[in-house]
This record gives structure tokens, C-alpha cells and sequence, in this order.
């Protein structure tokens, strides 16, 4: 995602001014080109020959410079970047933004920027609370800047509160965000992911391979889109990405009801949780011991929750998974219809690179028109990102389905 992008950096004179190293570090890692700017009380926290050495870039400290290259000013640096971040932004810097202030290089930067400007406050608790930041926050937030609201914990000064720079993976995200197009914005979208658990016992449960990664990039490749996602989850050990609403469940039953009370609030519903279709017929209240012979379960049907939701979805957009070992199409075509689901992405287990645990999937697509994408092999956030493409693409179509039926209901004289 940031590949090849240019972001400027703005450095500034707090203590956190030493995590800018590690935002740079990344943003390179990340095939970013990095250049950086900081302020006279930045370049006493931190060297800019560091800030140099892991950008890759010459470093601009001087509004007025000879030694640094001449066509290199406010405005060039300004018109180069495809986004512009400030991190840590000092109570100072954002009050000289607020105020149109431009006494330095970042500054007048800051001025004259028109690509998307993000700042990251960092500062004591009690200055990040006063109300001349926060009018000034206020401020550059009415005129269009993006503000990071800044973690709370235990601050460098040794007081709690709410004043410590995020971590570059938050940073990360929201640069990210920014450049990404909003296309999903108004989207409210329901994703299911990871594995169910069926207990038999309170320590045995019957599962499947699922490590919720599929589910997981979906809804987080929505939520840097714009859409406003709930994440519906399985036991996964992965983390919630950012922005997006996680309501933890276990069981298919508890995946059903947390589904079901939120079919209504949704437009779109992607369910790639494995869901277990049996659980056991009873669950012991107490640890089953063993016994000398074989251990019989009985297993009775869990609900087949996509089923339920293409019985009642109504327009809402569904999209469902097929996870076979065998005739990958016939089955994915029967669920499709079967289910009333608006697309399935199939993929087959028995190829590497594809389905459970992998960062990589290979899938197919099918819609109700009988047509079938196949993908190459991707990381699993390019497919979710096509996946969502193929939802667009169907919303695109409203239009043409209402007119459609209007047509339909027309009298003929
Ligand atoms: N699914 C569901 N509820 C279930 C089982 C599956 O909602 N009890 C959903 C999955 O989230 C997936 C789709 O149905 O989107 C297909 O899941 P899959 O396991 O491939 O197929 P099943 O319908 O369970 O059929 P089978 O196990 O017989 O292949």
C-alpha cells in the first residue's frame, strides 16, 4: 500500500521525537520514500544524520540554506510528497498551524502543503488537556487536517494520561487510510472470520484449521476504505485492526445470534468464518475421564447461519466461502444458489498457497450470472481488496436493478 508513495515527515522537538526513527524505519520497509524535516529543538532530541541514515534522503533543518540543494525550499518539498506527516507534533507546531504561523522550514511546509497533512500530538497530559490545544486541534481538524489522537499511559515526564505518540503500526495505518480511496464510505459491512469452538467437556471442543486471516484482512481492507465494519470472530489469535468494531464469539450458536441481531444494520455481509456444521449433542459438565474402551460423540447439526441470512437479506450484499477438497466449482456453484448468496469466493484446500493458516490465498469467484474469476496467487489483503472490488461492482449495478424493475411495472398501454 505504501509502495512507492513519498511521504514528508515532520519532525518536532518533544521527547518522542526518537520514535520518528522507527515511523521512517517503516515507512521504508514498506517501499515508501521518506524525506525529512525537523525543527531546531527536534534536531536537539534526535540527529538528523540518524533521520538521514534510515531515510535514505538528505535531511532539511533550514528554512534558508546554501549547503542543502538550492531548489529544495517549503514549496518543493510540499509539491513532492503524496503525504505529509507530523510526528511528534508539539503543542508549539500545532499552535503555529492553527494560527498561520511560519517562522521555519516545517512551518511554512505546513502552509503551504495541499496533499493530505496528518499530525501526531505528543505532549504532557496537562498541555495536551488545556484548552489552547485543544481550541487549536479543533481548529486544524475545521480546516481539514487529520489529527491522531495521541495514547494514554505513562508519559516520558512521569505522569499518566493522555499524551503519548501512538505506535508506528497505528501511524502506519492511518497514512494508510488517508491514501487510500474512500470508496466504501456509507457501507455498513458484516464480517465473519477464524474457526468456531464446540465443547464436549470444559476442556475439549471440536475446531478446524481456520486462523481467521482471510476474515481479518477483509475487514480491515473496509475499514481503510471507508466502510464502517463490524468484525464477528471466532477464537483467532490475531488482533482487531484498528477502527474496526470486534464482537468476540465461540460457538456457531453465539456466531448465529451475534450475527442475526445485526443482519438488520448492515449493507453488506461477508461471511468467511469456517463455521463447524456439527457440535456435540451434549457438552459434560464436568472433564469426561478416560475409560478403557472407545469414546463415542454424538454430533448434532449447528444452524448454517448463511443460509439463514440469504433467507433474509433482502437487497444487502452476500458473499459467502466454499472450502473444498474436491469438484472446487460444482460445490461453490450449489452453495451460491442454494444459499442465495450474491458472490462465493471458493478456494481449494488441497493447493499450496491456499485457504487455512496461509497469508496467501488462491480463489475463484463466482457470481449468480454464472461467471468465474480465477485469481493468481496473493496475499490474502490483495484478495480481500478484489473481493471488495466485486462488491462495488455489484453496488454499481442498484441502479440498473431498480430501473429494471421499474421498467418491469410499467403498464403498457
Ligand atoms: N457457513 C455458515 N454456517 C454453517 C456452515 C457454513 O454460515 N453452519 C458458511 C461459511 O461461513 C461459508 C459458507 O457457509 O461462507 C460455506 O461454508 P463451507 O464450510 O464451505 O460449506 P458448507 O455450507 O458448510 O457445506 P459442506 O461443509 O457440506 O461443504
Amino acid at each position: 500500500m505504501l509502495k512507492n508513495k513519498k511521504i514528508l515527515l515532520g519532525v518536532t522537538g518533544g521527547i518522542a521525537a526518537y520514535k520518528a526513527a522507527e515511523l521512517t524505519r517503516e515507512f521504508v520497509k514498506r517501499g515508501a520514500s521518506v524525506k525529512v524535516i525537523m525543527t531546531a529543538n527536534a534536531s536537539k532530541f534526535i540527529t538528523p544524520l540518524t533521520m538521514q541514515t534510515l531515510s535514505g534522503n538528505p535531511v532539511y533543518t533550514e528554512m534558508f540554506s546554501l549547503v542543502e540543494s538550492p531548489e529544495i525550499s517549503h514549496i518543493s518539498l510540499a509539491d513532492w510528497a503524496d503525504v505529509f506527516v507530523i510526528a511528534p507534533a508539539t503543542a508549539n507546531i500545532i499552535g503555529k498551524a492553527a494560527a498561520g504561523i511560519g517562522d521555519d522550514l516545517l512551518s511554512t511546509t505546513i502552509m503551504a502543503a495541499r496533499m493530505p497533512v496528518l499530525f501526531c500530538p505528543a505532549m504532557n497530559s496537562n498541555m495536551y488537556a488545556g484548552p489552547i490545544v485543544g481550541e487549536n486541534i479543533g481548529r486544524l481538524r475545521r480546516s481539514g487536517y487529520r489529527i491522531l489522537e495521541p495514547e494514554s499511559g505513562e508519559l516520558a515526564c512521569g505522569v499518566e494520561g493522555a499524551g503519548r505518540l501512538p505506535s508506528a503500526g497505528e501511524i502506519l495505518d492511518e497514512v494508510e487510510r488517508m491514501l487510500t480511496p474512500q470508496d466504501l464510505a456509507g457501507e455498513k459491512i458484516l464480517v465473519t472470520a477464524g474457526p468456531t469452538r464446540e465443547p464436549f467437556d470444559p476442556v475439549r471442543f471440536i475446531t478446524n484449521y481456520s486462523s481467521g486471516k482471510m476474515g481479518y484482512a477483509l475487514a480491515e481492507a473496509a475499514c481503510k476504505r471507508g466502510a464502517c465494519v463490524l468484525l464477528v470472530s471466532g477464537p483467532a489469535a490475531l488482533t482487531c485492526p484498528r477502527g474496526v468494531e470486534l464482537v468476540g464469539v465461540s460457538s456457531a450458536v453465539e456466531m448465529k445470534e451475534a450475527v442475526m441481531r445485526r443482519l438488520q444494520d448492515s449493507t453488506v455481509i461477508i461471511k468467511a468464518a469456517a463455521v463447524a456444521d456439527y457440535r456435540p449433542a451434549q457438552t459434560s459438565g464436568a472433564k469426561i475421564k478416560k475409560e478403557a474402551g472407545p469414546l463415542r460423540l454424538a454430533l448434532e447439526r449447528n444452524p448454517d447461519i448463511i443460509a439463514e441470512i440469504g433467507r433474509k437479506k433482502g437487497r444487502r450484499i452476500l458473499v459467502g466461502f466454499a472450502m473444498e477438497t474436491e469438484n472446487l466449482i460444482g460445490n461453490a456453484r450449489i452453495k451460491l444458489k442454494e444459499k442465495n448468496m450474491d458472490l462465493i469466493v471458493a478456494n481449494d484446500l488441497s493447493r499450496p498457497g491456499s485457504g487455512f493458516q496461509n497469508d496467501t490465498n488462491i480463489v475463484k469467484i463466482l457470481d449468480r450470472r454464472g461467471g468465474i474469476e480465477e485469481l493468481p496467487i496473493m496475499e490474502k489483503s490483495a484478495v480481500a481488496n478484489h473481493i471488495l472490488d466485486r462488491v462495488l461492482a455489484l453496488k454499481a449495478r442498484e441502479p440498473e436493478k431498480k430501473q429494471g424493475r421499474a421498467k418491469k411495472n410499467v403498464r403498457r398501454p
